[in-house]
Order: structure tokens, then C-alpha cells, then sequence
């Protein structure tokens, strides 16, 4: 056995050589061992034992090519060590190394020859360290470093990239190449200031972009950016800087944002979907309230047509005039309310013709005052020159009536409302549904309560009203909306809950 008792290490005090022994009996990481030229293992220490699981009696004598693995006694490794060390007077490596029990270890391996003073070559001096948990962090590490590797590698909607800390683009992922266009080649090695625009550069924006990072430990900002070939583009930037264990900056990691891809395409299309959804669903509605109108249209015509014969026939009568009266008034209730569902289907019989729209409304003046009632005042914004359209007059003069009744119904304790009117061109695809043209646009603004989100979104269909059961059949703007689009034209709201609200009829000046 290597343990000395208590009396032996106070001999080996003694002595030089006696010290020697003791610190190398003393340490326990290290396996520190001696060979003779052939590689036979002449000293072991507590060290080695632990590190191999040998007892010295079992391991002395024996060759050290045991420790190696069967590959590297293959390769002739343990021979070509000892040469080596002999040769150049040392040999050093890292490699896998076996237990007694035959598991392996990583092992950092140091040679050193031993000669006498002849120097004849008498041994070698051995010492190997157990760097197996090194190894494995390593191992992990690299393992780490590959799947970010990978994970960065496969993200293609953000760019992200690494500057050295003097700002020169280090790493390029795929995100960043379609978000800039700059393929890595053409970028690294490039300081990161040329995705600014040369206004940003003007004001040292990207060297204080750093600067703020280091200072305040991020930044992070919305800003316009430039591609490849000068185009820009709205960018959400951040940037970290990267420090290593003594906290100096050794880089920096980007990662940016092409917001003018997000919201612009995205909002387009979320808008484009609403859109086709809104009018495939009033088109489904409109047919359906149409063509039950219609026969609904002509069962009360009948019914109204026979009452009225017998209404003319019949001699007076106080116990059945009145009721006949009565009928024949519901029935005709039940006819406009038809016919507002026919507009809403486009299927009113429309008989257009050319008129000046100050004309046509001037002369319902007093239908119009009449139906704002006392405590809403009006007011008009006419041009002077005619506003001529080609429109139905009846249908027209309803839609309006329509319309004042709402902003009256929207005003309970009174308001203003103003009428207006104009010429309006649409020239390019920008407004949506619309076909190119001159129109004259019929404008009612109120400032009444307004509509809240969902009663806008809902307003146009038709029996949807807030008026409560009985008030209101929620016929009116859907009556407008099928008149004015079988005019050849557009009903638009605009409203906001609290501040009143506008709707326009636009109509085509030509037919
Ligand atoms: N000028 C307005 N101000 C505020 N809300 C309005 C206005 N015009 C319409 N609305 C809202 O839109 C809903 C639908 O209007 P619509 O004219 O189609 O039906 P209604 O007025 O409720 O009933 P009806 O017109 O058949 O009497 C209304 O119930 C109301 O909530
Ligand atoms: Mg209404």
C-alpha cells in the first residue's frame, strides 16, 4: 500500500526525497506515476488509484499500455508516446483513457523523460488529469452552440446577427438576407451602419445606437431602415450587447423587424377578407329579403287592391268602415315596408332620370324640417352650380327621409344636422367596390350619439336596429344601401360612438 503510517511520513519529512514522496501521496486529482523506458509501471499514487481503480499492488509491473484504449494500442499509441517523450523531451495530448472497470475518461496525459545524470534514459514521469466533465460541458456547449446554430439558421421572418463590437457584421442569417436582400458574402465583414438611412448616418445614429446599447444594457427602437437596393422599409430594432465572463463587450446581437411587411400585408389582407365577407353576406341577405318581398309585395297589392273595391262599394257603415280602414292601412304599412326590403334586394323598379339634386332637395324642404322636428337645427351646403345625377326622385327623396329620420332618432335632446352636397371623382382603384367615374356625393351629418363598433359594423344589414323592439325595423339604411348600389352608386357611413355621425349617398352623374 501508498498510505504511510504517521511514524513513516515523519522519516519522509526528513529527507528531500522524503517531502517529494509526500506531496505526491498528497494528491488525489492528479495521477502522478512512474514508468521505466519499456512503459512498466514502477510507482503509483493515491491520485491514480483514484482516477483508475487500480490498488498499487495490482498495477505495478504492469505495462501502461492498459490505460489506452484498444484502438490506440492499435494505432501503436504507447509506444509512440514514450519516443516521443524521449525524443523532444516531453509528449502532451488529450484522449480517452480506461478504468480498471474498462469505462473510459477524457484524460489530459503529460510525459516527461526521466535521465540520470549520464543521461541515460531511466523512466518516465506520468501525470494525467480527469478532464471528463470538461469534456461534456464542452460537449454540451457545442451541442448548445449547433442547435442555436440551427434555430437562428431557420428563422427566415426576422433577421438576426451578430456585430464585433466595432459594429462590422459578424454572422448573417436567412431572415436578414430576405429582409435586406444582402447575401452573407456581400455583408459581412461590413459595419452595420449601411441598413441606415443616409440621413441616420448624417447624425452618427448608428455609432450612438451602440453606445446606447452598452449604456443602458439594450436598445431598441422603430425606424426606417434601407435594403439592398435602396428601398426602406419600417424596422423594430433591438440590439444586445454581448459581454464575456470579465464583462467586456465582444459583440453585439441585432435582430430586426420588417414591420411594413407585417402590418402592410397583413392588415391588407385581414382588410380584403372583411370586405368579400361583408358583401357576400349582404348579397346572400339581399337576394333572400328580395325575392320574399316580392311575393309578399304582390299578396299585399292584392289584399289592398280588394279592400279598396270593397272600401268604394260598400254603403257607409260605422260598425265596419272603420275596421276596413284599418286593414287597408296595415296593408299599406306592409307594402313600404316591402318595398324598402325590395330596395335593400335591388329590386325596386327604378325609373332614373337626370336632375339637379339642389332642386329636388329644396323642393322637400319642408318635409325635411318637418321630420328633424322643432329641436334640431339644419343647415345646407349647396353649390351654386346644378348637381345634376341620374337617379329614381321617389326612391331618392326616401332614402333621405331615411337618413334625417336616424340622425333625429340619434339626437333625443336635440342637435344640428347639416346637408350637403358635392361633385367627386373616383380616379383610381383606391376606393374599394367603387367604378371610375363623376359622381355627386349626398352628405348627412348629425351630431348625435354615433355608433359603437359593432352597431357600425352591423348598421347597413337589414332588420338590425337598436331602436328596440317595435321602433325601428332596421329597414332604413338598408333601404339606402340596395337603392344607391342599384343607382349605379355607394351608401358610406362613417360614425365614432360620441361623435356623431355621417352618411353619404354617392351617386354616378352619368348612367
Ligand atoms: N345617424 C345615426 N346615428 C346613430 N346611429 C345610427 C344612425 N343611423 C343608423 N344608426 C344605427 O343603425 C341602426 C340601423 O339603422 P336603420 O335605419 O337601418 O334602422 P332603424 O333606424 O333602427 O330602424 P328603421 O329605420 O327601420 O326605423 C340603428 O338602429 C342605429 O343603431
Ligand atoms: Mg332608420
Amino acid at each position: 500500500m501508498n498510505v504511510m503510517g504517521q511514524a513513516e511520513r515523519f522519516a519522509a519529512s526528513l529527507t528531500e526525497e522524503g517531502r517529494y514522496r509526500l506531496l505526491i501521496e498528497a494528491i488525489t486529482d492528479y495521477a502522478i506515476y512512474m514508468l521505466d523506458p519499456a512503459g512498466i509501471v514502477t510507482s503509483w499514487n493515491p491520485g491514480a488509484q483514484r482516477l483508475k481503480g487500480y490498488e498499487e499492488s495490482e498495477i505495478l509491473g504492469e505495462h501502461f499500455s492498459r490505460f489506452h484504449t484498444e484502438e490506440d494500442r492499435r494505432a501503436g499509441l504507447p509506444e509512440r508516446s514514450l519516443r516521443t517523450a524521449a525524443r523532444d523531451g516531453t509528449f502532451e495530448s488529450e484522449g480517452w483513457r480506461l478504468r480498471k472497470d474498462g469505462s473510459r475518461f477524457w484524460a489530459h496525459v503529460i510525459i516527461d523523460p526521466i535521465k540520470s545524470p549520464a543521461g541515460d534514459l531511466v523512466g518516465f514521469a506520468k501525470v494525467t488529469r480527469d478532464l471528463t466533465e470538461r469534456k461534456q460541458a464542452e460537449a454540451l456547449l457545442r451541442q448548445s452552440e449547433s442547435q442555436f446554430r440551427l434555430l437562428v439558421e431557420s428563422v427566415t421572418d426576422q433577421a438576426i446577427y451578430l456585430l464585433d463590437p466595432g459594429g462590422q457584421v459578424d454572422s448573417w442569417n436567412p431572415g436578414a438576407e430576405r429582409i435586406t436582400g444582402y447575401r452573407p458574402e456581400e455583408v459581412v465583414g461590413r459595419h452595420f451602419s449601411l441598413f441606415h438611412t443616409p440621413e441616420d448616418r448624417d447624425r452618427g445614429e448608428p455609432a450612438r445606437t451602440l453606445e446606447t446599447a452598452i449604456r443602458e444594457g439594450r436598445f431598441e427602437t422603430e425606424a426606417w431602415r434601407v435594403r439592398k437596393g435602396g428601398e426602406r422599409f419600417w424596422a423594430h430594432v433591438s440590439i444586445d450587447p454581448i459581454r464575456n465572463e470579465d464583462g467586456a463587450i465582444v459583440g453585439f446581437a441585432k435582430v430586426t423587424h420588417d414591420l411594413t411587411e407585417a402590418t402592410g400585408t397583413r392588415v391588407a389582407l385581414d382588410r380584403a377578407r372583411d370586405a368579400i365577407f361583408q358583401a357576400q353576406k349582404m348579397e346572400a341577405i339581399g337576394q333572400l329579403t328580395g325575392g320574399v318581398a316580392h311575393d309578399f309585395n304582390n299578396i299585399l297589392t292584392a289584399v289592398l287592391g280588394g279592400l279598396e273595391i270593397v272600401m268604394r262599394r260598400l254603403p257607409e257603415n260605422p260598425n265596419i268602415t272603420p275596421l276596413l280602414q284599418g286593414a287597408i292601412q296595415a296593408a299599406q304599412r306592409g307594402v313600404s315596408l316591402t318595398q324598402r326590403m325590395m330596395a335593400f334586394g335591388r329590386r325596386q323598379e327604378l325609373r332614373p332620370e337626370t336632375v339637379a339634386l339642389q332642386a329636388l332637395l329644396r323642393a322637400i324642404m319642408d318635409i325635411i324640417i318637418q321630420t328633424l322636428g322643432p329641436r334640431i337645427t339644419l343647415d345646407t351646403d349647396f353649390p351654386e352650380a346644378p348637381l345634376t345625377a341620374h337617379v329614381d326622385v321617389d326612391q331618392l327623396e326616401l332614402a333621405v327621409i331615411n337618413l334625417l329620420m336616424n340622425a333625429r332618432d340619434s339626437m333625443p335632446s336635440g342637435g344640428s344636422v347639416r346637408i350637403s352636397l358635392s361633385a367627386r371623382a373616383v380616379d383610381s382603384d383606391e376606393m374599394a367596390g367603387f367604378r371610375l367615374g363623376r359622381y355627386v356625393c349626398l352628405s348627412v351629418a348629425d351630431t348625435g350619439e354615433g355608433m359603437d363598433e359593432a352597431t357600425f359594423a352591423r348598421a347597413m344589414e337589414p332588420f338590425f336596429s337598436t331602436r328596440g323592439v317595435g321602433k325601428g325595423t332596421g329597414l332604413g339604411l338598408s333601404m339606402v344601401h340596395g337603392f344607391a348600389e342599384q343607382s349605379g352608386g355607394k351608401l358610406l357611413l362613417n360614425s365614432r360612438k360620441g361623435e356623431g355621425t355621417t352618411a353619404e349617398i354617392w351617386l354616378p352623374v352619368e348612367a
